[in-house]
């Protein structure tokens, strides 16, 4: 397996994709709910998910797809753990993608029997490509992420959906509500690929995200880790990357604070 060639095409299919949905901009968009009023798809993101379906299938034939629309056809049975699969988010942010045309993300990853090769998430609006090949560091466009530095509870600006501050499924909304007010700032930017990828590059110094899909977060496993963030699920183990999971995302550090006093202890 060429691990530079598939992480080129993944960093020039995303740029691609990209092109495609700010194209598509300033055209009606057809929007329909998928499980409510707040759970969107439209017609670009099948759109742009058949685009890499296709790509991936002439340029490597035996590789598979994980993608979120589940537009993929004609793959046959596979074990994500035993082989190459590509996890596609076309639009991360898709809410945003259709009311602010703004703030939304490709998000690529590509994982080898398990272990990940790449990661590449772009904004095509910014034009900021995050990227990393696994082993070689974490980079925005042509720069190299600099290493993030620790930051106390206190002075961290923190991503959460305001989700989590109500009654739910996943965690205590009275600790989450503590955490609020306990950090500097609290931010909802309405894609999880973009919040993981600036905490990454240190526009936010922690991610807090619950109930996520491997497309929403395999491309930025791998970047949080060439970055030297520490990224783990809200037990405090590793991300499955291939089941829908929670991921705290943070700089090290101020990850086993948010992880003992926020998501552990009783
Ligand atoms: C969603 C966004 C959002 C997160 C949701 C995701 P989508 O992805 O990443 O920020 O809170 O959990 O489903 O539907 O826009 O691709
Ligand atoms: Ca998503
Ligand atoms: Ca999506």
């Amino acid at each position: 397996m060429e691990r530079t060639e598939i992480y080129r095409s993944a960093c020039n299919w995303a740029e691609q994709a990209g092109k495609m949905l700010t194209a598509s901009l300033e055209n009606e968009r057809k929007v329909e709910y998928k499980t409510s009023a707040a759970d969107l798809v439209t017609e670009m993101d099948r759109a742009v998910e058949e685009f890499f379906a296709e790509k991936i299938k002439e340029t490597y034939p035996d590789h598979f797809i994980l993608g979120e629309e589940g537009t993929v056809s004609g793959q046959k049975d596979y074990t994500c753990e035993q082989e190459t699969v590509w996890l596609i988010d076309p639009v991360d942010g898709t809410t945003n993608f259709v009311h602010q045309k703004r703030n939304f993300a490709v998000s690529v990853a590509v994982f080898h029997k398990g272990t990940p090769v790449a990661g590449v998430i772009y904004d095509p609006v910014a034009k900021e490509m995050f990227h990393a090949l696994k082993g070689e560091g974490a980079w925005l466009n042509e720069r190299k992420m600099p290493g993030l530095k620790e930051v106390s509870l206190k002075e961290a600006l923190v991503a959460m959906n305001s989700l989590w501050l109500a009654p739910n499924d996943y965690v205590d909304c009275e600790k989450m509500q503590r955490l609020t007010t306990t950090v500097r700032g609290v931010r909802c930017q309405g894609s999880a690929a973009l919040e993981l990828a600036h905490v990454a590059c240190g526009r936010l110094d922690a991610s807090v995200a619950m109930g996520l899909g491997p497309w929403d977060f395999g491309a930025a496993l791998v970047i949080l880790e060439e970055a030297g963030a520490t990224v783990t699920a809200k037990s405090g183990e590793a991300v499955f990357p291939f089941a829908p999971s929670s991921v705290i995302a943070a700089r090290p550090g101020l990850h086993e604070k948010l992880i003992s006093d926020y998501f552990i202890q009783p």
